[in-house]
């Protein structure tokens, strides 16, 4: 059934196409809140993929928004706006004081820096707006604002008369396999909370953790993804504070509903090497930790059944020597007008890619969801020169 819709997509594709079946998301979001602790939310990063976020709506509690694009996304496919937060280390003045103005807006904002909250501040006076903010703590980089800083907010949270302080917005990387990490990162935020409720009284009512759940993309990776789930329930619950949480995560919601199918365009044996070229490359598969196709993802062949092993170095299309997409993959008899199929490439893979290098097209984007098939992008042409008059 899933193969009729996928030949039915390739058909209509020349170049290559990511598609994301949105059964296989809806199965996943069902897998992370059965592994959770019974009210944990769940929030969505957009920013792992922006294509699927219609789909998510009836599963996920919320969409962390980061740029003016995303919420124009957002907007556009009709996400509620209690539903969003606006986060991100830069948000633009003028977004932002439109959002405010807007008296029918009930999402949450995060305060990333302390001119943040003073242009939030200053808009909700300005617009007569009630907001609801959380405050984002530093995981020592540019992101966030100091202890220091939130106790200072939260000691005069009576002045600030409009705007409700919900709680704290914590994120410290991606790709999270450490346990022990994520436990020191609960410690942390947990005697955070504490210490704001010994000193200032104040009850934060959420908290907001971007775990940075892992996903496996290679081979001889093992991870035991339940046993993870498991340990990170159990140490939510053991928290001492009673805040609610909403995990806001991108990477593992998404990464495995999608799949990235690149035609070989040509084969040669150069220097006893064996290479397929193909339609796609490096600009439009991005696995978080390749580098010069070291690690193996998972891919195969998908237009017929493997005939021998005969090893292939698969490149791209772009004019780079480092468009290795994969080194020595066992793929057997192949020729052109094959497809390959990547797995795994929910998650930032279509969207991380330096996708303008070379002024290659971009690639078509299909939605599978109960048997049905939505095309979401086409293809399309770049021309970086936008302006109607130089030419
Ligand atoms: C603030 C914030 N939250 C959540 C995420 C999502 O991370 P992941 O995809 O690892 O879940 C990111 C990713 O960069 C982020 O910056």
């Amino acid at each position: 059934m899933k193969t009729e819709l996928y030949d039915s997509i390739l058909s209509r594709c020349e170049g290559a196409v990511y598609v994301f079946d949105a059964d296989v998301l809806r199965e996943r979001t069902a897998k992370i809140r059965a592994a959770m602790p019974e009210n944990v939310s769940l929030c969505y990063a957009v920013k792992a993929n922006t294509f699927i976020i219609k789909e998510l709506i009836g599963s996920v509690d919320r969409f962390e928004i980061c740029s003016p694009g995303e919420e124009r996304i957002c907007e556009r496919l009709g996400v509620p706006s209690e539903m969003m937060v606006i986060s991100g280390v830069y948000k633009t003045p003028s977004v932002i004081e439109k959002t405010v103005a807007d008296k029918g807006f009930a999402g949450t904002f995060t305060v990333e820096s302390l001119l943040q909250f003073e242009q939030l501040c200053e808009y909700s006076q300005k617009y007569g707006s009630n907001i609801r903010v959380l405050l984002r703590l530093t995981n020592d980089s540019q992101f966030g604002i100091n202890e220091e800083d939130i106790e200072n907010i939260i000691s005069r949270r009576t002045e600030y008369g409009n705007v409700e302080f919900s709680g704290i917005q914590y994120f410290s990387g991606t790709q999270k396999t450490s346990v022990k990490k994520l436990r020191r990162e609960i410690e942390k935020l947990d005697a955070f909370l504490a210490c704001l409720g010994e000193k200032y009284g104040y009850v934060a009512k959420e908290l907001e953790y971007g775990t940075g759940f892992p996903v496996s993309y290679y081979e001889g990776e093992d991870f035991d993804e339940d046993d993870y789930f498991a340990t990170f329930s159990k140490m939510l619950c053991g928290m001492k504070t009673k805040v609610h949480i909403t995990l806001e995560i991108g990477r593992s919601i998404a990464a495995s509903c999608g799949k990235y199918f690149t035609h070989i365009v040509d084969t040669k044996c150069n220097k006893e090497q064996n290479y397929a070229l193909c339609d796609g490359g490096m600009h439009q598969i991005v696995y978080f930790g390749q580098y010069m196709a070291m690690k193996r993802p998972s891919m195969s062949l998908y237009s017929k059944a493997p005939q021998g092993d005969k090893k292939w170095n698969v490149c791209g299309s772009l004019c780079s020597m480092n468009d290795i997409i994969v080194k020595e993959a066992p793929l057997g008899e192949i020729e052109a007008g094959d497809v390959l199929c990547f797995n795994n490439t929910g998650a930032y893979c279509p969207t991380e890619g330096m996708s303008l290098f070379l002024s290659r097209d971009i690639p078509a984007v299909y939605i599978i969801s109960r048997g049905k098939i939505s095309e979401v992008r086409k293809a399309f042409e770049t021309c970086a020169l936008n302006t109607p008059d130089y030419n």
